[in-house]
């Protein structure tokens, strides 16, 4: 029984997981907003909460995934700041699915070695779900796995008003000087600190904005629009999405032959260089 909730990928993932692993680098960070809940419902005449609801089926299927494949982090775009001036009950409804999903699905994590992280003003979150998060948080945060980062109540622009803050605050009472404050600084106060910027931007839904996430972390990441609904995104539109991503040439601000040279493992170049400072690899 145990066992069975164990996140073991069948045959025919095995097949496709080792041909992806073949045939290029695993994102070592992938972030996902995932859009499209309520159009995925308002087409087949329900409530947009039965988008939410049924959006949760995905978030299960590509945790597991992401896992299997060894995909380092997963960030999940679940709730921005900006969808608490939604409808009421539609924002109770997303807060109880989340208390639920919790709930639900803390011990499986716990027993795949997901390692669980939330980014965001948890603060503003009811008091029974910053509880559980902080409860399934600690529960899980020796896992050596996936490391799962939902965004709650997140956006990019709130977390650097917050950053500016407290770099300010450390300037005014004299514990760094103003020369201090470069690209380091600014990413070790922001809520993502540690964690290393996203490879792979997925968004679903269709839309073709970031909608105020990551603005900083996303300066290089690959972006993948999937016109599907999130709540129709499964485990095969990831191996696809991966697949788009293993075909791009990430060449931060330089010239192909540079990028090339650097991945021929060639003397160590300018290109090689600015890869380290950028992705820390
Ligand atoms: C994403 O789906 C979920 C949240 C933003 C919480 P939406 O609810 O935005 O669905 P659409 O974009 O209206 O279809
Ligand atoms: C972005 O989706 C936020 C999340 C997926 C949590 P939205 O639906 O809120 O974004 P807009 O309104 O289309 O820009
Ligand atoms: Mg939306």
């Amino acid at each position: 029984m145990e066992l069975e909730a164990l996140n073991k990928p069948t045959a025919e993932d095995k097949k496709i997981q080792e041909e992806l692993r073949a045939s290029g680098n695993i994102p070592g960070h992938i972030a996902i907003i995932m859009d499209g809940n309520g159009r995925w419902a308002t087409k087949r005449f329900l409530p947009r909460v039965a988008g939410h609801r049924e959006g949760v089926g995905s978030v299960r299927d590509i945790v597991e995934v992401c896992g299997q494949l060894g995909v380092g982090y997963l960030t999940l775009y679940a709730f921005s700041t900006e969808n608490w001036n939604r409808p009421q009950d539609e924002v109770s409804t997303l807060m109880r699915l989340l208390l639920n999903s919790l709930r639900e699905e803390t011990d499986k994590l716990h027993r795949n070695n997901v390692r669980l992280t939330a980014i965001g003003a948890i603060d503003k979150l009811p008091g029974e779900v910053q509880k559980k998060l902080a409860d399934a948080i600690s529960i899980t945060k020796g896992n050596t796995g996936l490391t799962l980062n939902l965004a709650l109540s997140y956006s990019g622009r709130w977390e650097l008003v917050n950053a500016v803050r407290e770099i300010a605050l450390k300037v005014r009472q004299g514990e760094i000087e103003l020369d201090d404050i470069n690209e380091s600084l600014i990413s070790d106060h922001l809520t993502t600190s540690g964690i290393p910027e996203p490879d792979l931007l997925i968004r679903t839904g269709g839309e073709y904005r970031v909608s105020n996430f990551m603005l900083w972390q996303l300066a290089y990441s690959e972006l993948f629009i999937s016109p599907l609904y999130w709540p129709e995104f499964r485990r095969q539109h990831l191996y696809e999405a991966i697949r788009d991503y293993q075909n791009r040439e990430r060449r931060f601000g330089l010239v192909s032959e540079q990028v090339r040279r650097r991945n021929n493992g060639g003397e160590k170049s300018l290109a090689a260089k600015i890869f380290q400072t950028i992705t820390g690899e």
